[in-house]
C-alpha cells in the first residue's frame, strides 16, 4: 500500500499546554480515501484540522502531510506541500470584496504562472464542473449559501490538491442541496483520486461519503471504522452519535429550560 496521506503520531493538539484539546491522536489517511471526522460541538475537530493543514502547531506528538513535517520546514518549503492540499473552511472565507472568478483564480494567480486566459478558462470550467456554470462575475454575497460552498470547492480544488479538507461543507443547506453537495464531492473525489477529511455531523452526508469514520469526544479519538463497524460500536459517545441520542449537555440544557417553564408564571 503507498505512504499515507497524514500520519498523525501520538499528536497533542490544542492551544498550548494550558488549553490542551486532543491528545492521543493516532492517526493515518491513505490515498484516495474520504475519511468523516465526527463529534459533539467544541470537541475539536476544526482544531484537528487547523494542526493537519499546517496553521496550528501540535504541542506534541508528530503529524506527517504528504511525507513531510510541514512545522519544520521553511516557508517556501511549507508552502510547496501546502499548494498540494486544498481547504474548505467552516466559514467559506472567501473574500466578499472579489467575484467568484477572482476568489477561485487566486491560487492559480499565486501558485502558478499561468497566462490570464487560460487561468479564466480554468475557472470557467471548474465552476461547470461544481454545478455553478456562469456565475464567474457575482460577488459571494450574491449567489445562495450552496452556490457559495460550491465556490469554495472550486477554489479548494483549482490546484487539483491531492488532499482536501473540508469543514462542515453542507453545514446550513437544506437537506436536498446538502445531499446535492455531497454528490459533487463524492464525484470529485472519483474523477480526481484525492484524500477527502470531511469534518460533518450529518449521519446521511457520511453514509453517502466516508470510507472510514473517527469519532471524537472527550478530548480523544474513540474510535475509527467504517460506518458499519462504527454504527454497532458499544462506546457509548459513539453509540449516542449513531443511534441519534441526545448527549448529556442536550439534557443538561433541558433540565435547565423545564426549571424556567415551572418558574415562569402562568
Ligand atoms: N483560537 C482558539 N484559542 C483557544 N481556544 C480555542 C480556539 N479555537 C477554538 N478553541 C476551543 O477549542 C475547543 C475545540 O474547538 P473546535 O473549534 O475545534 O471545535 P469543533 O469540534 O470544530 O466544534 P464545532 O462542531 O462547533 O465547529 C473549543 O472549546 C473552543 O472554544
Ligand atoms: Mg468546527
Amino acid at each position: 500500500m503507498s505512504e499515507p496521506v497524514i500520519t498523525c503520531k501520538d499528536l497533542v493538539c490544542g492551544y498550548g499546554e494550558n488549553a490542551v484539546i486532543l491528545e492521543d491522536v493516532n492517526l493515518e489517511i491513505h490515498r484516495g480515501e474520504i475519511l468523516a471526522l465526527l463529534g459533539g460541538s467544541g470537541c475539536g475537530k476544526s482544531t484537528l484540522l487547523k494542526t493537519m493543514v499546517g496553521l496550528l502547531p501540535p504541542i506534541s506528538g508528530e503529524i506527517r502531510l504528504l511525507g513531510h513535517d510541514v512545522y519544520s520546514l521553511s516557508s517556501t518549503e511549507r508552502r510547496q506541500v501546502l499548494k498540494r492540499t486544498g481547504m474548505l473552511f467552516q466559514y467559506g472565507a472567501l473574500f466578499g470584496s472579489m467575484t467568484n472568478m477572482d476568489n477561485i483564480a487566486l491560487p492559480l494567480r499565486q501558485h502558478t504562472n499561468l497566462p490570464e486566459p487560460v487561468i479564466q478558462e480554468a475557472v470557467r470550467q471548474r465552476l461547470g464542473l461544481v454545478g455553478i456554470k456562469g456565475l464567474e462575475h457575482r460577488l459571494p454575497a450574491d449567489v445562495s449559501g450552496g452556490q457559495r460552498k460550491r465556490v469554495a470547492l472550486a477554489r479548494a480544488s483549482i490546484l487539483d490538491p491531492e488532499i482536501v479538507f473540508c469543514d462542515e461543507p453542507s453545514a446550513g443547506l437544506d437537506p436536498i442541496v446538502a445531499a446535492g453537495l455531497d454528490q459533487t464531492l463524492r464525484r470529485f473525489q472519483r474523477l480526481f483520486g484525492m484524500s477527502m477529511i470531511i469534518v460533518t455531523h450529518e449521519l446521511e452526508s457520511i453514509k453517502i461519503l466516508a470510507d472510514r469514520v473517527v469519532m471524537l469526544a472527550d478530548g480523544v479519538v474513540q474510535a475509527i471504522g467504517t460506518v458499519d463497524e462504527l454504527s454497532e460500536s458499544p462506546i457509548e459517545a459513539v453509540y449516542n452519535f449513531f443511534h441519534r441520542i441526545p448527549t448529556d449537555y442536550a439534557e443538561e440544557g433541558e433540565t435547565v429550560l423545564e426549571s424556567l417553564e415551572v418558574a415562569r408564571p402562568t
